[in-house]
């Protein structure tokens, strides 16, 4: 081979590669395309699939619509331990009229961005669901409740004698503190582990490991019965502190301790509403189905 038939092979080798490159470039675009239109193209096929029936349950709703959630918290409708009633009902029991309610939850549905990035828990595998409780809510919970446990101190000491409530409040939070310490533990060291083993069956293709506890059903049937208490607990405080507004001589610690303990109420309710209304159905369902 002559130095110029080298000369030609090099020139169209380098024009191969380059083709090549492009071409792989050109594929990688059209996979990323194809994955940023279909989920662009997601929360548009869910919004025209979504119904909202005043049958619906509140937890359902919760579940499908993204901004549920925060329009049930402010308008006192519980979805989380109350997630099994039906719209109808808890408009009625939170004294509110279901058309206003369903026009709201419309209003919320239509002005959501139509591709916000999120993670989708009814379809995202089990262990990253009961790590995502663990590192957000579970982590929330031990901190707050030192934040919260030191603020009670100083404003039952400081006001206690003029606001008798607020030891009431107190003796309610650490009974709620303390339950939610055996709560979690249970959860994080034995159905946790468990429900992780399901999916690590499901995804080898293999059937679910027979647990020590006969059914799924029995420690999430324990786990939402102690949600109910602690739901109770929530109620409780909430009243007592009449919806958390601080008195008009409180200090700034009362005010502190009143929005703590308000955004400690909503983190509780997110992180039961993703246990009831999401991780146990779906626990539930895979032990059936495998
Ligand atoms: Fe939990
Ligand atoms: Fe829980």
């Amino acid at each position: 081979m002559g130095p110029r038939s080298v000369e030609i092979l090099a020139a169209e080798n380098r024009e191969l590669r380059k083709l090549l490159t492009s071409l792989g470039a050109l594929v990688e675009l059209t996979a990323a395309d194809a994955a940023q239109l279909s989920h662009a193209a997601r929360p548009q096929e869910r919004k025209k699939q979504m119904a909202i029936t005043a049958s619906k349950t509140v937890g359902e709703l919760a579940v499908e619509l993204p901004g549920a959630a925060r329009i049930f918290e402010k308008l006192g409708i519980d979805y989380c331990c109350g997630g099994a009633k039906s719209l109808q009902d808890a408009c009625t029991e939170a004294r509110l009229t279901i058309d206003d309610v369903i026009r709201s939850l419309e209003q919320s549905e239509s002005a959501r961005p139509a591709a916000t990035p999120e993670c989708d828990w009814t379809t995202a595998p089990l262990n990253q669901l009961t790590a995502h409780i663990v590192a957000k809510h579970h982590t929330y919970v031990r901190q707050e409740v030192l934040r919260i446990q030191a603020l009670l101190t100083k404003v039952v000491a400081a006001h206690g004698q003029n606001h008798p409530e607020v030891a009431k409040i107190q003796q309610a939070f650490e009974d709620l503190a303390s339950e939610l310490a055996a709560h979690m533990f249970k959860e994080e060291n034995v159905l946790f582990p468990y429900l992780d083993s399901m999916q690590a069956a499901v995804d080898r293709g293999q059937p679910v490991p027979p647990p020590f506890f006969g059914t799924v059903r029995n420690p999430v049937q324990m786990m939402m019965m102690e949600h109910d208490g602690a739901g109770e607990k929530l109620k409780q405080m909430r009243q007592l502190s009449s919806g958390y507004s601080a008195p008009a001589d409180g200090c700034a610690s009362y005010a502190s301790l009143y929005r703590g303990l308000g955004e400690f109420e909503q983190d509780l309710h997110q992180h039961i509403h993703l246990e009831n209304n999401i991780l146990f159905p779906r626990a539930v369902e895979m032990e059936k189905r495998n």
